[in-house]
C-alpha cells in the first residue's frame, strides 16, 4: 500500500520532466486501490495524465478517472474564479466584485494570485464533504509545476499572511498554510532521477522547502537502472575499453563501459540524496518501454 494514502495533501514537484505526472498517476492507483478517493489536481498542464490512465481528455471540471480515482486540470483564470465563486457562495456576488477593475487589478497585484488560485483550490478539495458528512475525497494529490514554480507555489500561502487584508482569502490561506506545515495530513514528496544536475536541484529544493518549514516526506528517484556491475567491476571494465570498435567483443565492452558510466553516476547521486535528503529516498525502475500507458502505471503503482 502506498505509503500516502493516510495523508490528506500530497504535493508531488521536482525537476521537468523527471516523472512528476507519472508519479502522481502511479500514487493515485495505488492509494485507491486502498479503498480511498483520489482526486489528482494538475496545475494548466499541457495534459498527460488521461494517457497515463486511459481515460478521455481531463479538462477543468473534476471529472471521474476510474474506480476510486477523480482528476482536474486546473486553469489559474478559471480556478480563481470557482474558488472566488466557493468562498462568495454566489456567482452573481463574485460577478460584482470580482468583476469590478479595482479589485481585478487589486488581485492582480497580489504576488502569487494565479499560484494561490491553483494550491488554494488544490487545499479546498481537501475540505470538500459529501451529503453524508465525509470527506468527498479522501486524499487530494497536487501534480504541483517543476522545481522554481513549484517552490513559488509552495510559498505563496506564507506571502498571502503577509499581504493580504484579514477576511476570508486570508482566512483560508491561513487553513492552507497549516495544513500544509502538518506533516501528519500533508506529505511533501520530490521527484528525481539518479543524475547529476535533477540530484543537485532536489537536494537544494528539499533546503528551500525545508527554510519554508515544508520539510520533504517523500523522496522518489524515478529511472532507476538495474545495477549490473560492482564498483570494482565498473572499474575494471573502464580500464579494458578499447578505444576503437575491431569486434563484436569490442562492441560488448564499449556498451559495457557506458552502462558502468552510467551507474558509477547512478551510484554518486544515489549516495548524495540519501547523505543530504531527510528520508531516504525510494526508487523506480527505469523502463524501455512507453511509460505513459496505463498497464505500465499499474505495474509502477505496485512499487510506489
Ligand atoms: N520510470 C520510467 N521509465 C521510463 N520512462 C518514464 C519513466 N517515468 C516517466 N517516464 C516517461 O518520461 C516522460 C516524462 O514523464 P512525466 O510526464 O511523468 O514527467 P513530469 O515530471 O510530469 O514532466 P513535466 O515537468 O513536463 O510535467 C513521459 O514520457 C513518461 O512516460
Ligand atoms: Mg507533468
Amino acid at each position: 500500500m502506498s505509503t500516502l494514502a493516510d495523508r490528506r495533501f500530497v504535493l508531488v514537484t521536482g525537476k521537468g520532466g523527471v516523472g512528476k505526472t507519472t508519479v502522481c498517476a502511479a500514487e493515485a492507483l495505488a492509494i485507491a486501490a486502498a479503498g480511498k478517493r483520489v482526486l489528482v489536481a494538475m496545475c494548466n498542464a499541457k495534459e498527460r495524465l488521461s494517457v497515463m490512465l486511459g481515460s478521455s481528455p481531463i479538462g477543468p471540471e473534476v471529472t471521474h478517472v476510474e474506480k476510486g480515482v477523480w482528476a482536474v486540470n486546473m486553469r489559474p483564470e478559471n480556478a480563481l474564479e470557482e474558488y472566488g465563486v466557493l468562498v462568495l457562495h454566489s456567482r452573481a456576488l463574485y460577478k460584482a466584485l470580482f468583476g469590478n477593475r479595482y479589485v481585478r487589478s487589486f488581485l492582480r497585484a497580489v504576488p502569487g494570485m494565479h499560484e494561490w488560485a491553483m494550491l488554494g483550490k488544490a487545499w479546498w478539495h481537501t475540505t470538500e464533504r459529501l451529503p453524508d458528512g465525509s470527506f468527498k475525497y479522501d486524499v487530494v494529490i497536487l501534480d504541483a509545476p517543476a522545481t522554481g514554480h513549484g517552490l513559488d507555489m509552495l510559498r505563496v500561502p506564507k506571502v498571502m499572511l503577509d499581504v493580504v487584508p484579514p477576511g476570508l482569502l486570508r482566512r483560508d490561506a491561513e487553513r492552507a498554510w497549516a495544513m500544509c506545515q502538518d506533516r501528519k495530513t500533508t506529505a511533501i514528496v520530490l521527484v528525481t532521477l539518479p543524475e547529476e544536475m535533477p540530484t543537485s536541484e532536489t537536494i537544494e529544493l528539499a533546503a528551500a522547502l525545508r527554510e519554508l518549514g515544508l520539510p520533504v516526506s517523500r523522496v522518489i528517484v524515478n529511472g532507476v537502472l538495474p545495477p549490473l556491475f560492482s564498483s570494482e567491476e565498473r572499474e575494471a571494465i573502464a580500464r579494458a575499453c578499447p578505444g576503437e570498435v575491431a569486434s563484436r567483443g569490442d562492441a560488448a565492452l564499449v556498451a559495457g563501459a557506458d552502462r558502468a558510466v552510467r551507474e558509477q553516476a547512478q551510484a554518486e547521486s544515489l549516495a548524495r540524496l540519501s547523505r543530504a535528503l531527510p528520508v531516504p529516498p525510494a526508487f523506480l525502475p527505469l523502463l524501455m518501454e512507453d511509460a505513459a500507458k496505463p498497464e505500465v502505471i499499474r505495474r509502477l503503482a505496485m512499487r510506489v
